[in-house]
């Protein structure tokens, strides 16, 4: 299986943390003892170790963390987990998407996460594996999430549709933080609001009968990293840190972009945590 590169290293880090801030260069030059130079320079991908150091605290970063992302000495430890599959599909230049399938234990059935941009290896992997789909479950609404939503459906005209009540899409079930869905008794799926990258953006904690503990972040967070707080910066930050830091320590997290990681990876080593 191919290695999906993270997402963000520390110039992406501390770019989303300056625009979160909505810190003009000036002052966080001010604040940081750092030139307007070295800082244009660190959002280049050009930084030095002292201007990590200095940059991390005014932007609310940590120093430590945020160092190791700019010495790229960390990568989360690969995930191989019964029933679950990651689709990662390239959607512009170099990024690449990710959606997710997951056998519910016990049927010949999965749930999908999202869609990405090309239905294609998402209807291969249904048919490789024998799975029919049950139901499909949209983190936020953003293109590159739910491209591919109306071939897949039209493949597979029983399955249900489920998606944030505040970014509600045609023929879907809405849901809400506190919702529980149980589609069989062997998996129960829990949606966490999540919202700050997207209006209304979901996560959704699934748990099985001795099986695993996964949650599917959307971009709310990124192995080493989140999604940028194009809506709210505050509030992405703080439903990251309550909700999703807060699960157990091995739920294992699925983010739409980049590899999978898990709890306890991300508070040693997220550096806006
Ligand atoms: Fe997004």
């Amino acid at each position: 299986m191919r290695v999906i590169p993270l997402e963000d290293f520390a110039e992406d880090i501390l770019s989303k943390a300056q625009r979160g801030l909505g810190l003009p260069t000036e002052k966080l030059s001010e604040l940081s003892n750092l030139s307007r130079n070295d800082i244009v320079l660190a959002r280049k991908g050009q930084a030095t170790q002292e201007i990590i150091q200095k940059i991390a605290k005014p932007l609310g970063l940590d120093p430590s963390k945020l160092q190791s992302s700019w010495e790229k000495n960390w990568f989360p430890r690969p995930q191989k987990i019964e029933g679950l599959f990651q689709i990662n599909t390239p959607f512009y230049e170099d990024m690449s998407v990710n959606a997710y399938l997951f056998k519910i234990p016990d049927t010949n059935q999965a749930i999908l996460i999202d869609t990405g941009v090309d239905p294609r290896p998402v209807l291969n992997c249904l048919k490789e594996n024998n799975l029919q789909l049950k139901a499909t479950f949209i983190t936020h609404t953003h293109r590159d999430h739910i491209e591919a939503l109306d071939a897949i459906q039209d493949a597979f005209k029983e399955s249900s549709l489920y998606a944030p009540r505040k970014e509600p899409l045609e023929s879907a079930k809405l849901l809400s933080e506190g919702d529980l869905i149980e589609l069989s008794s062997t998996i129960s799926i829990r949606p966490i609001g999540t919202d700050g990258h997207s209006a209304g953006g979901m996560s959704y904690w699934i748990r099985t009968i001795n099986g695993p503990n996964l949650c599917f972040v959307g971009d709310s967070i990124f192995a080493g990293s989140m999604g940028g707080g194009m809506i709210s910066y505050t509030d992405a930050l703080k439903n990251n840190k309550e909700k999703i830091l807060t699960l157990p320590i091995t739920t294992v997290l699925c983010p739409g972009h980049g590899p999978m990681t898990t709890v306890q990876e991300e508070l040693k080593q997220n550096p806006f945590f």
